[in-house]
């Protein structure tokens, strides 16, 4: 454990604990669009700024990927704090006015947003898909454009390979402003404009998982196919 002290309140943490985890602990209000506490941290957003005072000097930090140090001082709601927060959401904004996710956040650390309703869903690259298709599924379909020189830096983008993807649905679960769509259309599911063949439970005949998915399941964990085939609801 390691003793820090947030807004003054004093706190035993984790060792290897991050300041955002700590400061969740005691319900403390800090937004957030690039964390999920599954995944790891990716400190795109900056939207978790907080003020932290180490080696005797209070300076701006992404609280999602700071991990705490023994006598580690904080202050979440500090007027630079709120500051720092409110100029990444503003960066943000700026650049997806259109995207609803990115508004409402806008909204609550006191940006000024237009009153008309966000209908876009932009890709804010915030990550979270990358990291799902990568640490959960295991599957790495999604990646960060490439950084050689091609690299189109007015607009980034994320890399799909559809020769690996699986149809899992994970990056749209994740993603946080509807940019990933996934629909389902009789047998099929399609995502990223990939067509997968969905499997029929073998007991009740509904379509619950793109064979794809199955198969690798399959060839993951050693369990034959055919054992896989009986949705969750029939189990
Ligand atoms: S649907 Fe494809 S790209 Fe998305 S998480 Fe699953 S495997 Fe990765
Ligand atoms: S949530 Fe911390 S940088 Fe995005």
């Amino acid at each position: 454990m390691v003793n820090i002290v947030i807004d003054g309140r004093k706190v035993k943490a984790k060792e290897g604990s991050t300041i955002l985890e700590n400061a969740r602990d005691l319900k403390l209000d800090i937004p957030t669009l690039c964390h999920h506490d599954d995944l790891s941290p990716f400190g795109a957003c900056r939207l978790c700024t907080v003020e932290v005072k180490t080696s005797g000097k209070w300076q701006l930090t992404t609280s999602c990927n700071t991990v705490v140090e023994d006598g580690m001082e904080v202050k979440t709601d500090s007027k630079k704090a709120l500051e720092g927060r409110k100029m990444a959401a503003e960066l943000l904004y700026y650049k997806y006015p259109e995207t609803e996710a990115v508004r409402e956040i806008a909204e609550k650390v006191g940006v000024d947003v237009s009153e008309e309703k966000g209908e876009e869903h932009d890709c804010i690259l915030c990550g979270l898909c990358v990291r799902a298709c990568r640490e959960i599924v295991g599957v790495s379909a999604l990646t960060f454009q490439d950084r050689g020189p091609g690299r189109d830096l007015e607009d980034p983008q994320i890399e799909f390979d559809p020769n690996s993807c699986i149809g899992c649905g994970a990056c749209a679960y994740v993603c946080p402003t509807g940019y990933i769509k996934m629909e389902a259309e009789d047998d099929k599911r399609i995502i990223w404009n990939k067509v997968f063949k969905m499997t029929p439970c073998k007991v009740c005949g509904r379509y619950f998982a793109p064979e794809d998915q199955l198969k690798y399941i399959s060839k993951t964990t050693g369990v034959p196919f055919n054992n896989l085939t009986t949705c969750t609801s029939c189990r």
